[in-house]
C-alpha cells in the first residue's frame, strides 16, 4: 500500500467499521468455543482484536506488511488467543484443514495473482468449514480497467472467476451479496465435518 492508502486504512473510524463488519458476518456462521479462525490480510489487526473479543475463538492473522503487522503486535499486547504473523497468501504456511474459518477482507484486491491467494485459502480450510470473503469485485471489464490505471501491483477479481473457482474448488454458498463494486460471500468447504 502507499501512503495514502495507509493512512486511511489504519484510520480509527475505518478500522471500527471493519471491526463491526467482520463481527456482523463472522455471527453468521455462529462459531463455537475453540473455532480455529484464520484472518487473511489482516492490516493493523482491528478486526482480528475485535474478533477475539466478541467470539470464543482462536486467531491467526497473516499479512504481508511487516509495518501493518508490528502495528497489530502493538495493539494486541499479550493477547493468548491471537497470533499475528508475515506471511504471504500465496503460500499460506498452513497444513491443510488446519482452519474452521477463513476470513478476508479487502485484500485479494491488492494480489495480482488473488486466484492463488482464494485456492490458498480453500486449502487450508477443513472440510465442513467457512470461507468468509469480502472484497471489491466486479464485470471483467471493469477489473480490466481498474488493472489498467492501477498497474500491475493490483487483482480487482472478477465476479464471474469467483463464481467458478468457488465452484471448482468444491464450495457451496451460504450468503452471498454482490453490491455495487463490494462483493460478500460465506463459501462452505464440501465435505463431511
Ligand atoms: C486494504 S488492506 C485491508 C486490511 C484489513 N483486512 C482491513 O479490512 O482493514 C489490504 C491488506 O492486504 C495486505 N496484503 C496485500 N497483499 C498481500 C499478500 N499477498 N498476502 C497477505 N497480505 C497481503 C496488505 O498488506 C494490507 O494490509
Amino acid at each position: 500500500m502507499n501512503r495514502i492508502e495507509r493512512f486511511l486504512v489504519n484510520s480509527h473510524l475505518r478500522s471500527r467499521c471493519v471491526a463491526r463488519y467482520a463481527e456482523r458476518m463472522v455471527a453468521m456462521i455462529r462459531p463455537g468455543r475453540g473455532t480455529r479462525l484464520l484472518d487473511v490480510g489482516c492490516g493493523n489487526g482491528a478486526a482480528t482484536l475485535w474478533l477475539a473479543r466478541r467470539f470464543p475463538v482462536s486467531i491467526t492473522a497473516i499479512d504481508l506488511d511487516p509495518a501493518q503487522v508490528r502495528l497489530a503486535c502493538t495493539a494486541a499486547g499479550s493477547s493468548p488467543a491471537i497470533r499475528f504473523l508475515i506471511a504471504d497468501a500465496r503460500r499460506l504456511p498452513f497444513s491443510p484443514g488446519a482452519f474452521d474459518i477463513v476470513w478476508t477482507n479487502k485484500t485479494t484486491h491488492h494480489i495480482p495473482q488473488w486466484q492463488e491467494a482464494f485456492r490458498e485459502m480453500v486449502r487450508v480450510l477443513r472440510p465442513g468449514g467457512h470461507l468468509i470473503y469480502c472484497d471489491f469485485a466486479g464485470p471483467k471489464w471493469l477489473s480490466s480497467f481498474l488493472r489498467r490505471l492501477g498497474g500491475d501491483d493490483f487483482g480487482w477479481p472478477v465476479r464471474g472467476q469467483l463464481h467458478a473457482l468457488a465452484g471448482e474448488s468444491g464450495l457451496e454458498v451460504v450468503h452471498l451479496k454482490p453490491r455495487m463494486l463490494n462483493y460478500e460471500a460465506i463459501w462452505r468447504r464440501g465435505g463431511d465435518r
